[in-house]
């Protein structure tokens, strides 16, 4: 028996969460073990009515619990930002997911916009660092008569634009990158043990050949941990470059580890090479503490409550829950589950197909069942 926090959230998350819960509560018959599922009311609405994003007792009720299945927030009433720092960053940070991991694999039957690639050639795990880099929220925006102005702007703006210091042209906003040796060091050793178990080839992103103190410092890391892998082959590559050969040789790829920031860009574009956002899940892992598995999409607010939605993102983010509990039979029995339903064409609209949320849900349910 497993117990398992569910969030629906915003626009879309319940229905396609909903649709998970019917499939992996089938993995369970199927495969011999019970989900008991706790709902939490945190999102949009809840905020709008209360003004509350997460409270005490919602992280101590959740740390309780092994995972959270996590639908998708975001809501046009609220300003950008709120909710997504609010909830989405805060739990991956108060939990210290540390792991964001992001398989880019195009399952069969699915179409890629690269030509001539075919499964075998882009099939390889993203592990996004979840809790540094540019996320860690220090920054600040300065207008003038503020103190720090006098030292930071004068240097940077006088020199560079020769403009009044008094003028409010001279406003003023920075952003500060954070990695450290051990957020680093625990990042990177996961990714060696997954590539291990995989094709014991891995890439590092960074952008050392500009940004070289914080970068400087992910490559030392990275080279101190691969000195201890000597199976494993590695590479480093710019951010920049990495994005050219995601789109011209995703075959080159097994596992790629990359700073957040990186991360979260190059992961979109793996979802499209994947066939898509729609087909694109992630897991936020902490080892040893709650982990959150999520579609990498948002909330679709134009599409709430129509039934629209596609769930596969989310039942394949499902999926990953599973496997991170041990499960890995009914985790890969899923996985061949939305294969199958894309085969036979049981697809939503985004993907050329006529059925609703609840179809493919149906779907998925009755395969896993006579798998
Ligand atoms: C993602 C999202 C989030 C991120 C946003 C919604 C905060 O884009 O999960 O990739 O930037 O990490
Ligand atoms: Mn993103």
């Amino acid at each position: 028996m497993y117990r398992i926090a569910s969030i629906g959230g915003d626009g879309i998350g319940p229905e396609i969460i909903l649709e998970g819960k019917k499939v992996l509560d089938a993995a369970g018959e199927r495969f011999d073990f019970d989900i008991r599922w706790t709902d939490f009311d945190i999102g949009a609405e809840r905020y709008l009515k209360t003004g509350q994003l997460l409270t005490e007792t919602d992280l101590k009720e959740l740390s309780t619990f092994p995972a959270i299945y996590f639908g998708a927030i975001g809501d046009e009433r609220v300003k950008p930002g709120i909710l997504e720092k609010g909830i989405l960053l805060s739990l991956r940070f108060f939990f210290d997911q540390y792991v964001n991991l992001r398989p880019i694999r195009l399952l069969k039957g699915v179409a890629t916009p690269l030509a001539g690639k075919q499964p075998q050639d882009i099939d390889f795990v993203v592990v996004r660092e979840n809790t540094e880099d540019f996320y860690v929220g220090i920054g600040s925006r300065f207008k003038k008569q503020q103190k720090i102005e006098l030292l930071i702007k004068r240097e940077l703006y006088h020199a560079k634009f020769n403009l009044d210091v008094e003028s409010d042209a001279e406003e003023l906003a920075y952003q500060i990158g954070v990695v450290t040796r051990e957020g680093a060091r625990r990042v990177i050793d996961y990714s060696f043990t997954l590539a291990q178990s995989r094709k014991k080839k891995l890439t590092s992103v960074d952008k050392a050949n500009v940004l070289s103190d914080i970068y400087g410092l992910w490559r030392d890391v990275f080279l101190d941990r691969a000195a201890l892998h000597p199976e494993v082959t590695t590479e480093f590559t710019f951010v920049d470059a990495i994005t050219m050969w995601f789109v011209k040789n995703p075959e080159w790829f097994d596992v790629v580890v990359t700073p957040n920031m990186f991360g979260d860009i190059i992961t979109d574009l793996g979802a499209m090479i994947q066939g898509g956002l729609g087909l694109a899940p992630g897991g936020n892992i902490n080892p040893t503490g709650t982990s959150m598995f999520e579609p990498i999409h948002g909330s679709a607010p134009k599409y709430k409550g129509l039934g629209v939605a596609n769930p596969m993102a989310t039942i394949w983010a499902g999926s990953m829950l599973l496997d991170h509990l041990g499960e890995h039979e009914a985790a890969g029995a899923i996985v061949t589950a939305i294969e199958k339903c894309i085969l036979s064409g049981v697809v939503t609209k985004d993907m050329g197909g006529h059925s609703g949320t609840m179809g493919v849900g149906d779907e998925m349910v009755k395969i896993i069942q006579e798998t």
